[in-house]
């Protein structure tokens, strides 16, 4: 793996720095399963149907480590659903991945978490009855499992754990919400929401991030801002994996593109590689009629979020429940 800074641009003031690409990831030519040279999550025969429907029918694929990877494919490609499939929030039909050499076929997704491995949803889970910091402390206390309200609501009221706190204040002024830290998640803007389930979700110090259409629905002023946070994960150190349409964005932050259609990884490579790759324009195509290569050369397109991937993760963690029975606690504790 190299990183090559030919591309740094010379005068900070006039566009936004271009940071260097990491640059040999793969080994020989690059194709879907490509091998790389120090892979993160290997997946195998990784399959997933709904009824008649083959959502996810994964070959072989292999992420590398410490880049940045766009997932990208026309909507219902099955991007969600290996998301969710990776992460333990659902289970495939069949199939194996490691993560770290550690097999994690249907590990359940607290312990996924705990392994450091966290995902973002495609529709925000920011909490909003809870203040901006609780909804940090979730992200915490949320990785520790089975005991998870045992933990979770002692931490949220008696602010115990100046750790947790301490981390929560870091992260909150590096993503610009410390100004928000005690007002209610419902309150924040659609993108500071999406910065908040970052910020949340970097609450455990992990290796690998999977973020699930992070710009989506996010106001133009923060998305550069956001690019830059998905950037900084790489220079920390970790691992990036992230779902998005927009293709401006993927061929500039991402090192690594793979690219699904009807389930199957149909091309991977090099973002400017891949944009030029026949079968990626096909699978864009095939799907949107109506669209234009403007969909693979850079247009930001209306992203629907797909209500019934969505609502399978809504369902592995339920959020409506969580946040009613935290509020009902907290309402307990102030009544005390
Ligand atoms: N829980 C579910 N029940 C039934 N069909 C589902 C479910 N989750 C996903 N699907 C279907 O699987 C396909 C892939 O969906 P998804 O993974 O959300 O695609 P993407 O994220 O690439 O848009 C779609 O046809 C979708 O309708
Ligand atoms: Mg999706």
């Amino acid at each position: 793996m190299s990183a090559d800074s030919t591309s740094q641009n010379p005068n900070p003031m006039t566009a936004p720095v271009q940071r260097p690409k990491t640059t040999g990831l793969h080994v020989g030519d690059a194709r879907p399963g490509v091998s790389k040279v120090d892979p993160i999550i290997v997946a195998d025969n990784v399959t997933r149907t709904f009824g008649g429907l083959t959502a996810v029918d994964v070959e072989h694929l292999e992420i590398p480590r410490n880049a940045i990877t766009a997932l990208i494919g026309p909507n219902g490609a099955g991007k969600t659903t290996l998301f969710n499939l990776l992460t333990g929030f659902d289970k495939p039909n069949t199939g194996t991945w490691s993560y770290d050499g550690k097999d994690l076929a249907r590990v359940p997704a607290h312990k996924v978490a705990r392994m450091g491995l966290v995902r973002t949803f495609q529709l925000t889970k920011a909490l909003g009855r809870l203040s901006v910091m609780d909804n940090m402390k979730l992200g915490q206390t949320g990785q520790r499992g089975e005991r998870f309200w045992h933990s979770l609501i002692p931490a949220l009221w008696r602010s115990q754990d100046r750790e947790i706190e301490d981390r929560a204040d870091e992260l909150l002024v590096k993503f610009k919400l410390d100004a928000k830290r005690d007002d209610l998640a419902a309150g924040l803007s659609g993108g500071q929401k999406k910065l908040l389930e970052m910020a949340r979700a970097l609450m455990t110090s992990p290796n690998l991030v999977m973020l699930d259409e992070p710009m989506a629905g996010v106001n133009p002023a923060l998305t550069q801002s956001l690019l830059d946070h998905i950037l900084d994960l790489k220079d920390e150190g970790m691992t990036v994996l992230f779902v998005e349409h927009d293709m401006h964005m993927v061929r500039h932050i991402a090192d690594w593109v793979v690219v699904m259609a009807e389930g199957k990884v149909v091309a991977e490579g090099a973002p400017d590689e891949v944009m030029k790759n026949p079968a990626v324009i096909d699978a864009y195509l095939g799907a949107h009629q109506e669209l234009d290569l403007g969909v693979v050369t850079g247009r930001i397109p209306v992203i629907h979020a797909d209500p019934t991937t969505d609502a399978a993760a809504s369902a592995a963690v339920d959020v409506t429940a969580l946040e009613s029975e935290a509020s009902a606690e907290l309402d307990k504790e102030d009544t005390k």
